[in-house]
């Protein structure tokens, strides 16, 4: 049977490629080439699926059936295509805030669990939207799961305990995920400001966790001036670096690559060869520059 490529698209942790197979389309992602050999492909399947049925259970809606098989020496997973992720929709124009409050209603088994064992990567493109206007959350590789005594927080998982509980703390607690979501939704520039959020958030999931989520955002160094926030930049809280760099951004020109060099700069998984002073001094210059212009 026929296979034509839609699209492919090269990230961090996979090849993905939408495809036609002459039955519907699917999307195929090969599992972190660099990093996937035959001493863990079958762990590689073995907790994307965990994850998966982890986070069904906790009510979020995912794209099924998805296939997870060894092919060649590679992991890959397989799901039908559900329709555009939401940071396209946003970027063509079609943002409204009806889409953010059912992100995170979609989100809400997670985002509510007592103890969290199941996290989420709330990026907006992470999401999307099929034909009825439902919505899926589609990247559950790298797993976000407490797997037997283990929290796995990434691929290939750290085995620092401090950048694990700084990554439980990112993605697996509530006010860390709404962090993120936040970030991801301001980033777009859409013209939605935190108090939009905030009120999705109440809209959403109530009144308790949208009051915790507006006193934790105060916190934030974006709700400084400027120049203090500038002198407490810190790698320990690479989110408040990304949350400056933003509020720094004007919204034309070399944004989207701006930003995506903070990204990896600040990353706790900088895929620079730096030390924490060099990447700490290219962020401060990169800043700057901006805020001389
Ligand atoms: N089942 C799916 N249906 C439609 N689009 C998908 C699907 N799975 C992935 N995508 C698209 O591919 C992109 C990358 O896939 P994702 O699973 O997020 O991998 P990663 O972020 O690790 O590269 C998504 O942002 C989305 O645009
Ligand atoms: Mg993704």
């Amino acid at each position: 049977m026929g296979r034509e490529i839609i699209w492919q698209i090269e990230s961090n942790y996979a090849l993905v490629s939408c495809i036609n197979n002459g039955r519907g389309i699917i999307v195929e992602k090969e599992i972190a080439p660099k990093d996937v050999n035959i001493t863990n492909i079958s762990w590689v399947n073995e907790v994307s699926i965990f994850f998966r049925e982890k986070l069904s259970k906790l009510g979020v809606p995912l794209a099924s059936p998805y296939l997870c098989f060894e092919k060649d020496g590679k992991a890959i997973q397989q799901s039908p295509y559900v329709g555009l992720d939401i940071e396209k929709i946003f970027q063509g124009g079609k943002a409204e805030l009806l889409i953010i409050e059912k992100m995170l209603t979609a989100m809400k088994g997670v985002l509510e669990q007592k103890t969290p064992e199941v996290g989420i990567d709330a990026r907006l493109s992470n999401f999307c939207i099929g034909p009825n206007n439902e919505i899926y959350y589609v990247d559950t590789f790298p797993p976000l799961v407490k797997y037997g005594e283990k929290y796995i927080v990434h691929f290939p998982n750290p085995t620092n305990q401090k950048t694990i509980q700084e990554e439980l703390k990112r993605k697996f607690d509530p006010m860390g995920i709404l962090r993120r979501f936040r970030f991801a939704i301001l980033e777009q520039n859409v013209g939605f400001t935190e108090n939009d959020i905030l009120c999705c958030i109440h809209n959403a999931l109530g009144y308790e966790l949208a009051a915790k989520a507006k006193n934790f955002f105060t916190t934030f160094l974006d709700h400084l001036e400027v120049n203090d926030a500038f002198d407490q930049l810190n790698l320990n809280d690479p989110d408040g670096i990304r949350e400056l760099a933003l509020k720094l951004i004007p919204s034309n020109g070399d944004r989207k690559i701006f930003l995506k060099e903070i990204f990896n700069l600040s990353s706790n998984f900088c895929p620079y060869n730096l030390t924490k002073k060099e990447r700490m001094d290219k962020i401060k210059i990169l800043m700057q520059a901006q805020i001389c212009v």
